[in-house]
């Protein structure tokens, strides 16, 4: 029981035996306070029912903060906007596990780590091998990422801060390369090695899209050099799915790393999380439905079948759990689409589905009444498909770019004393 003359408590009265529990209230720097109910169950005897956690704080974090009213969203403090049109994915990821931006020496120092990271023991490229040819990326670069943690057991007793980055560092490292050689595997293609002359992005777009041996690239229409602007385009992405403090994937991590697990089997956990169309799976799904879609004439029909509640059809790419305004990642992709209209040739009849949907959900009262804004997913759909990179690897990139956001929390999890192994309790109604 709590002193009740305090004003930071919350005093709960049970109607059944009309006895009265007081908890203290948690302040953080910024958003909502915390009831503290740790005690709860041993006071009451009683459970709390919250599925899909909606009013539930598992942790306390430094990391990302969000403020889904006001469409806020901030890495260790710095604005979202301020990291994707000053800052470089890298500079991003050294701020996330660093809790700093990086001198212009320590950049140099983590990019040249990081470049030098990026191979894959030969053993573990012979796992590719066991995946049938129209394997999706997805369940090869899980599996993969399972299977590193064989390669690298030493990371599962971690004692000091050097540890934790180098085994924070070579995750992130060589995620591109698994999951780039996951995509030419699912293509029946030859591998392309890292190159630590390119850029954390361009080496991406390289092993993606090279010739074996060559200079030219695999693209669509054609075969072409990697443009700047798809670079920097592809940087961008990664940038704004860096973190995204409980979201469903983070808090597959944060379970799996209570059970004192490998971290990268953590890793593989959170990227099978991720998967799943209502999360990451939504940017696949995106283009898919607007290819199903097939004509601009057609968009209001399914508007309706979106609107109808006997019918379980969802528009992919809107809607949020936390964001109940403009996502501000979406803003920055929308203004970002608009760049790349003229250089990406972005005037094709998807775009114009997109568009008409766009533009539409924006304005129709069940969107509007229901906060069901355009999120990141839709966006990016958009973009990678102008960068002309196959739907089956735009979960893969989400991954490359959230793996560090989720390395982070997990070492966050690790360094928490008060972080207990995840175990909710249930509302019984069976037998
Ligand atoms: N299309 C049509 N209606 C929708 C959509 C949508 N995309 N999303 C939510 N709704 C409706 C629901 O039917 C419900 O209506 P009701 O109140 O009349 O029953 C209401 O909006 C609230 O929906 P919930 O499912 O309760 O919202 P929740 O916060 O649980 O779900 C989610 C959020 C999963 C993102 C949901 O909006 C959705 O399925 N969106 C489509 C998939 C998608 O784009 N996912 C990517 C999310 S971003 C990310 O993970 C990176």
């Amino acid at each position: 029981m709590q002193d009740t003359a305090n004003k930071n408590t919350f005093t709960l009265t049970n109607n059944q035996t009309e006895e009265t529990y007081t908890y203290n209230i948690l302040e953080g720097t910024r958003g909502p306070s915390v009831l503290d109910i740790r005690t709860f169950f041993a006071d009451t005897g009683l459970f709390t029912y919250d599925p899909g956690f909606t009013a539930t704080a598992a942790c306390t974090s430094t990391i990302t903060f969000i403020d889904g009213k006001k469409g806020e969203l901030r890495y260790r403090g710095i604005a979202i906007e301020d990291l994707a049109e000053h800052h470089s994915y890298l500079e991003t990821c050294f701020l996330l596990l660093n809790k700093r931006l990086p001198s212009k020496e320590e950049l140099n120092d983590f990019d040249l780590e990081i470049r030098h990271r990026a191979y894959l023991h030969r053993g573990l490229q012979k796992l590719f091998d066991a995946f049938p040819d129209d394997a999706h990326p997805m369940a090869t670069l899980s599996a993969a990422v399972t299977a590193l943690a064989s390669f690298y057991d030493e990371h599962i007793e971690i004692q000091n801060e050097e540890a934790y980055l180098e085994m924070a560092h070579r995750i992130i490292s060589k995620i591109p390369t698994i999951a780039a050689f996951a995509y030419r595997q699912s293509l029946g293609i030859p591998f392309i090695e890292p190159d630590i002359d390119l850029s954390f992005t361009k080496n991406f777009l390289t092993m993606m899209r090279a010739y074996p041996g060559g200079k030219m690239h695999l693209c669509a229409n054609g075969h072409e050099e990697i443009k700047d602007v798809e670079v920097r385009a592809l940087d961008t992405i990664f940038t704004l799915h860096a973190d995204h403090e409980q979201n469903a994937s983070t808090t597959v991590v944060r379970g799996v790393a209570s059970t004192g697990a490998h971290p990268y089997v953590a890793i593989s956990s959170g990227i099978a999380a991720l998967w799943g169309r209502a999360h990451g799976g939504a940017n696949e799904s995106v283009i898919a439905q607007l290819e199903y879609i097939g004509s601009v004439d057609k968009v209001e029909a399914f508007i309706e079948k979106a609107k109808d509640p006997n019918d379980d059809f969802r528009l992919m790419g809107f809607g949020h759990r936390v964001y109940k305004n403009f996502d501000p990642r979406a803003k920055i992709l929308k203004e970002l689409q608009d760049e790349l209209r003229e250089e990406l040739n972005l005037d094709t009849e998807l775009m114009a589905i997109a568009r008409k949907i766009e533009e539409i959900a924006l304005s129709d009262e069940y969107f509007v009444s229901r906060n069901l804004y355009p999120n990141i997913d839709f966006y990016t759909g958009i973009i990678l498909t102008a960068l002309q990179i196959p739907k089956t690897m735009f979960t893969p990139i989400f991954v490359i770019g959230r793996t560090v956001g989720w390395i982070t929390q997990w070492i966050e999890f690790k360094k928490d004393e008060t972080s207990k192994i995840a175990r909710p309790r249930q509302l019984y109604t069976g037998k």
